[in-house]
């Protein structure tokens, strides 16, 4: 079997972790890269990434998590955010990014600028709002796939009150807000879901080739 379905046969949504384990720097820094490197639309990365590793403000976040403890018990706890508007400086800084690092000069880059400003301009304010949240879901899948090349366990969780996690985590005067949350760390060799089989549609329910 090719390594890539191996290891996405071996994740599985971890619903407890081992309290004792943690993940080291080196693949840390891996998870990290990897979410550094993830694409999104025009480029612009309206997104935010917090490794929450503070065990006291993750049992206050376990209360608006449903009581998942995994939240509290994987190794660390990320949380990824979208910003909440987009702003012309967002942009700007964008395009600062992509002239020192293609060496480009900044005039070359306009006509790409106002195109993502038009686009930006208009889309009502939730509808924006909604497509920065969307790129937080690009980030979840390869974040998922990542750490399962490490064999590192995750739980993509929308099971928080996204509201609460950005009180806590004082995100709003920051023009972000949480879209997911995913603790990654070891599986603890009791957890019920080790055993179970995946449950997926077929291929040929699920692919037209037309
Ligand atoms: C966007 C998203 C949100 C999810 N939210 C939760 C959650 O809050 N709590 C949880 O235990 N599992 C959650 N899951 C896990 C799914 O139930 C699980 O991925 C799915 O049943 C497939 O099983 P598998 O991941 O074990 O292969 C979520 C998965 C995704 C992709």
């Amino acid at each position: 079997m090719h390594q890539i379905i191996e290891d996405l046969n071996w994740r599985y949504a971890t619903k407890k972790f081992d309290s004792e384990k943690r993940i080291s720097k080196e693949d840390l820094d891996v998870i990290m890269e990897s979410l550094r490197l993830v694409p999104t639309s025009y480029g612009l990365q309206p997104l935010k990434f917090l490794l929450v590793e503070d065990k006291d403000l993750r049992e206050e976040l376990l209360q608006s998590s449903y009581l998942q403890r995994q939240v509290v018990d994987a190794s660390h706890l990320l949380v990824i955010c979208s910003f909440r508007e987009l702003k012309e400086e967002d942009v700007d800084l964008y395009m600062e990014t992509i002239a020192s690092t293609r060496d480009q000069k900044l005039e070359v880059l306009e006509t790409f600028k106002t195109n993502i400003l038009n686009f930006a301009r208009n889309k009502k304010d939730s509808a924006l709002q909604e497509w920065m949240e969307r790129q937080a879901y690009i980030a979840l899948g390869q974040l998922l796939h990542t750490c399962a090349t490490l064999k590192i366990d995750s739980t993509p969780m929308e099971g928080f009150r996204a509201e609460e996690y950005d009180e806590i985590l004082g995100l709003k005067d920051r023009n972000l807000t949480s879209v997911l949350v995913c603790p990654i760390g070891y599986r603890h060799p009791d957890d019920p879901n080790i055993e179970r089989k995946k449950v997926r549609k077929s291929a040929s329910n699920l692919f037209e080739i037309i």
